[in-house]
């Protein structure tokens, strides 16, 4: 038997969460794999809102949706960053995501030199939080092999574990007897309904 890996187990807890037509975002587009996860699972009557404050990002990515899904998929490309999405998602979708993610870091297959920090992701955390409906998800990927990975690391990791435990369940998912710096997981669900204090 097999664990699956960190990405996997973000895929699948996002699966049980979307339907076709929700709302999802994507808040580090990236090479645009979580994009196309994201807009194969909402399809063509749902809407998901991509993020990356790079240029070549978002244009590989609009090339893998459209080899994937062709010139009609639901993703609107926003370059920007993340700590701005709630200015950016029209204002009718706020507390109706279904599902957020975040893959922390640099874009693969760049010189690294344009890394994700702490400053921009603890705000667009605090916004993704309030922009999911009740029951929604918000998935990070936590990198720790790069300069300032470490960082980001503690930084989130401080901020999942304050979200009051009445509104918002944490999942950390990771590999702890690997010794290559591998990616973890770190899951917000916020729940239906508030448990009484
Ligand atoms: C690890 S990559 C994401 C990988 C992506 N999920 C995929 O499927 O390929 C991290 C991305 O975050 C982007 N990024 C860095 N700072 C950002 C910010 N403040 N707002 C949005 N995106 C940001 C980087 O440009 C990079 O493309």
């Amino acid at each position: 038997m097999g664990f699956i890996s960190i990405l996997s187990y973000a895929h699948r807890l996002v699966s049980e969460q979307l339907q076709p037509g929700d709302i999802a975002i994507d808040a580090t587009v990236g090479n645009g794999v979580d994009s196309l996860f994201l807009a194969e699972r909402v399809g063509l009557q749902g809407s998901v809102y991509g993020f990356d404050i790079q240029a070549e990002a978002l244009r590989k990515a609009s090339g893998r949706l459209e080899k994937h899904m062709g010139d009609r998929h639901p993703v609107r490309w926003i370059q920007a960053s993340h700590s701005l999405m709630k200015e950016h998602v029209p204002e009718a979708c706020h507390g109706r995501v279904g599902a957020i993610m975040f893959n922390l870091g640099y874009l693969p297959g760049s010189d690294h030199s344009t890394i994700t920090v702490p400053e921009t992701t603890l705000p667009a955390l605090n916004a993704a939080v309030d922009l999911l409906r009740p029951g929604g998800l918000t998935t990070i990927v936590l990198y720790t092999g790069h300069e300032g990975g470490d960082r980001e690391a503690a930084a989130v990791e401080q901020w999942a574990a304050e979200l009051p435990q009445p509104n918002f369940q944490v999942l950390k998912y990771a590999m702890i007897n690997q010794r290559n710096h591998p990616p973890y997981l770190i899951a917000v669900a916020k729940r239906e309904v508030a448990l009484r204090r």
